[in-house]
């Protein structure tokens, strides 16, 4: 009966007869080699390469492949090489065609291009392993049929920065995932699109591996990954793809040594300028694959040698800082490397390869395990109870699930329904003056309540970038350049932004519409400050780097288009050189303005005059000054010179109230709504809440630093004080905080969304006044220099709707900035 039936090789040699093709002797083998096992008994599985397949040869391969699922052979897998000849559309084809017996699909997609990349992902795959080492994706989106995958590798993908929200809804059976070396950075996202799998065991974005000064690496049994000295490893960073990473081979670990990594992980705070990746330009028009450059792993080794110069002096040092607090640690040497790491007396040592952003995160691993609670291994170490209980405890000391302590995810509809309950009981039951209390203290916390059932777990919020659009326009979009922006303090809908390029535009930030646009007069000065006037709600104060400062009324400057505004309704102020700040007091009778100088002036709006100019209040220039809200004589100086100062005007401020001391040079200075606390931000995410009464430290918030020191983080409060927002202009990301514990709440990654977005940093931010959780972001980009925007963020807003709206937006957007 058997020899009836023809075997592989002849039914492949019959095909390419008929399609009149010689016959590919690497598949010959591959088929003979199968026939040898079978006949054996052994386990009948075929290995096809798809090396130097011509797409001539395809036509048999594929009659074979559609017979396989009917054969007696039991699996097979797909093989990368290098250099692919083949078409991608064929590739595919093969796979589907190979349908349930696909096994391991083991490629490189460098060659075979986008539409493969979009078409896998799209419709997916039957195989149980997929590896698509140095792949294109940038946003991950595999929405595809991925029933039977357990095993999925996208190591060394440069490019890849983000998940699309629901990107793991399609891989119920995934149990292994590894994306080291990727960009990826964000653990609110990247947790939330990893809760969908819910087999996940083993996740991946780091390699650790530990050995002694001498001898082979212990961590991998494959020994691929495995370079002890120092140029061989920093090869094996360079070559990155040569090295490759098996999943599922690192499960063996040695407890001892797994004692020693464990306490190594209470250290891993770490931090990396990440942006030195982010500078790697993207310039493909996909905003989910990236293709940019042909010469992408040059541009990848460039990358990586400055992260090794850059991150070097900065690990080293907080290392060290970790290091002092741990007591059953000591002897520390020096670090080879940013990821090397060397513990106690026997100088073992641990490295970590290709490690994602992400991995420098702080708290890093005890976000992940106390996240997923099922993941067994994290970057090939086991995790054990007694990490889990750890996690935990980290997690609920410096991390927010749901905002407000808000313990569990409550549903929005049952939130209104107990509000509406309570009040009408507070109706029944308490009428006259106690009522008002009642209601409006449960009216608070339903608010709160209402946040937190809005937010949920989502950790996409709604991002979408401001187009502005003037009537006298003809409805068109135009493009802007901001540099400074201030919400108005009574109208919800107002806002006000200066640009780059001298302008000041009042904008309706609801709809895009302009209700006032000054043109620039003369030279090309960027305006720097901005500050609205209370009492008179047209009016606002500009100064720009040039020196000029000037009152405007934004209801008699409705120039746009006619070009012809004379700034006859603005009255001028002597200038203040350089200036970088000014700040109205809470009466609208003075304004103080401060620059690249140790100088304050202070003026008088209704006379126009300037009436004094108080000098060498710090001992470097003042970046920022800010009156406090309802105390009409008090504000604080914040300057390079590492100090904040606070004055009050009734004394004559030769000597401060009091000033306290950041370590770095500040940015920024902002009272909290009701004046309890003061805001500062140093160089380098260096953000701490002050009593305003004494200058007492309140809350250190303990941002990561990056180790760039001419960096500047800017922080504001948001939903009134009880949150902080604070970006840097090193970073795409803004953090939010909990004003009273220090919790992070969630961060906003800029990033992802497209070409542009990763190359953004953040240039300034503010909280919403009026809407709870939404704030805007002043975001620039790296690259086209000149380009800013500004970023409307909602966070209670759900990620669908943003998804929808944002990549709409996203197009408009890049029309209307043009060049
Ligand atoms: C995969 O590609 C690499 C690099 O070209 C090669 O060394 C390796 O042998 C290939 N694997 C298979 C199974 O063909
Ligand atoms: C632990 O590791 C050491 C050296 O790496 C090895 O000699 C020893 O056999 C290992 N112990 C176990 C239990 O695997
Ligand atoms: C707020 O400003 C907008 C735009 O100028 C205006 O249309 C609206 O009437 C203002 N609302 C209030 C309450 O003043
Ligand atoms: C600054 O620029 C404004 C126009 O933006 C101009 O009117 C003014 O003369 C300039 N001042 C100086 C000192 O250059
Ligand atoms: C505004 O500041 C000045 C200077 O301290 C102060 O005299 C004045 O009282 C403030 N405005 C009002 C109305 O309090
Ligand atoms: C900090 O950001 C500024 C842009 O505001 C940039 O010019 C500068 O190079 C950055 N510094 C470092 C050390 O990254
Ligand atoms: C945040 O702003 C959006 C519009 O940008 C609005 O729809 C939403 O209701 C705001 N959220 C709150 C809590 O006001």
């Amino acid at each position: 009966m058997a020899i009836d039936i023809p075997t592989l090789e002849e039914r492949y040699i019959n095909s390419c007869r008929k399609h009149c093709v010689l016959p590919n002797a690497a598949i010959i083998s591959v088929l003979f080699k199968a026939e040898v096992k079978r006949s054996c008994n052994e386990l009948c599985s075929l290995e096809i390469s798809l090396d130097h397949l011509k797409d001539a040869e395809f036509p048999p391969l594929l009659d074979l492949c559609m017979e396989l699922d009917a054969s007696e052979v039991e699996a097979v897998d797909i093989r990368n090489e290098s250099l692919h000849v083949l078409n991608g559309k064929y590739a595919l084809s093969l796979m589907r065609a190979i349908n349930q017996k696909l096994r391991v699909v083991d490629l490189q997609d460098v060659s075979f291009g986008k539409d493969f990349l979009r078409d896998l992902a799209q419709r997916g795959l039957t195989c149980q392993v997929l590896t698509l080492r140095s792949s294109h994706f940038r946003k991950l989106n595999m929405m595809g049929e991925f029933m039977r995958i357990h095993t999925l590798n996208l190591d060394f993908s440069t490019s890849l920065t983000s998940f699309q929200e629901d990107c793991f809804t399609c891989m119920p059976n995934l149990m292994c995932l590894s994306l080291c070396e990727t960009r990826i950075l964000n653990l609110w996202t990247t947790i939330a699109a990893l809760s969908k799998l819910p087999s996940l065991i083993e996740l991946r974005f780091q390699h650790w591996s530990c050995c002694n000064d001498v001898g082979p690496s212990s961590a991998s049994s494959s020994g691929k990954l495995d370079h002890n000295t120092d140029s061989n490893r920093r090869n094996s960073f360079h070559h990155g793809r040569a090295s490759s990473v098996n999943i599922g081979e690192l499960t063996e670990q040695n407890s001892s040594t797994e004692e020693v990594l464990r306490n190594m992980f209470l250290l891993n705070n770490v931090v990396l300028n990440d942006d030195v990746q982010s500078r790697a330009e993207d310039s493909s028009d996909d905003s989910e694959l990236d293709f940019s450059s042909p010469l992408q792993e040059h541009g990848s080794v460039e990358r990586l040698s400055h992260i090794f110069s850059g991150g070097n002096r900065q690990i080293n040092q907080k290392n060290e800082d970790s290091f002092d607090n741990l007591q059953d640690q000591n002897n520390v040497e020096p670090l080879a490397g940013p990821f090397t790491k060397y513990i106690g007396d026997n100088a073992l040592k641990y490295i970590s390869h290709h490690a994602s952003p992400i991995c420098f995160e702080k708290y890093y691993r005890e976000y992940m395990i106390a996240s997923l609670p099922h993941l067994r291994i994290l970057d090939n170490l086991p995790i054990r109870k007694i990490d889990q209980e750890r996690a935990r405890i980290t997690f609920s000391e410096y991390f927010e699930h749901l905002p407000y302590q808000r313990k569990h995810e409550e549903n929005v509809v049952t939130v209104l329904q107990k509000r509406e309950i309570r009040s009408s009981q507070n109706h029944m039951q308490s009428p006259g003056k106690k009522l008002s209390n009642l209601y409006g203290k449960s009216q608070c916390f339903y608010t709160r309540s209402l946040s937190a059932a809005k937010m949920g777990s989502s950790a996409w919020p709604f991002l979408r970038p401001l187009s502005v659009s003037g009537s006298d326009m003809g409805g068109e979009s135009r493009s802007f350049r901001p540099r400074q922006f201030e919400y108005h303090p009574s109208n919800s809908s107002l806002m006000v932004f200066g640009t780059l390029d001298g302008e000041i535009v009042a904008v309706n930030h609801e709809n895009g519409k302009i209700v006032s646009y000054i043109p620039s007069l003369g030279a090309m000065n960027s305006v720097l400050g901005l500050c609205w006037l209370k009492k008179y709600p047209s009016k606002l104060i500009a100064g720009s780097d040039n020196g000029s400062l000037k009152l405007y009324d934004i209801h008699h400057m409705r120039s746009m288009g006619t070009g012809i505004c004379s700034g006859a309704n603005s009255v001028s102020f002597d200038e203040f050189d350089q200036l970088t700040s000014v700040h109205v007091n809470s009466t609208d009778e003075l304004f103080l303005a401060s620059g690249y100088s140790r100088d304050v002036a202070l003026y008088d709006i209704s006379s126009g005059r300037r009436l004094q100019v108080f000098t060498d209040m710090h001992r470097e220039h003042i970046n920022v000054i800010k009156f406090a809200n309802h105390s009409p004589s008090i504000f604080a100086t914040s300057s390079f010179d590492q100090d904040v100062k606070m004055w009050d005007l009734r004394q004559k401020p030769i000597s401060p109230c009091y000033s306290s001391s950041s370590s770095r040079g500040n940015v920024m200075v902002c009272f909290s709504p009701d004046d309890h606390y003061l805001l500062v931000s140093a160089v380098d995410n260096e953000v701490r809440q002050l009593l305003a009464v004494d200058g007492r430290l309140h809350l250190n918030f303990e941002i990561a630093s990056t180790g760039s020191s001419q960096n500047y983080t800017r922080s504001y409060y948001m939903n009134g004080r009880d949150y902080i927002i604070s970006g840097s202009c090193d970073e795409h990301v803004v953090r939010i905080c909990c004003a009273q514990t220090g919790r992070r709440l969630r961060d906003i990654s800029l990033e992802g969304g497209g070409r542009s977005r990763s190359s953004m940093f953040v240039q300034s931010l503010r909280g919403d006044p009026f809407r709870e959780f939404n704030m805007s972001i002043l975001a620039a980009h790296m690259r086209p220099r000149s380009k800013s925007e500004i970023i409307k963020v909602n966070m209670l807003a759900s990620s669908d709707y943003a998804k929808v709206h944002f990549d709409g937006q996203q197009a408009c957007s890049t029309n209307s900035m043009g060049g």
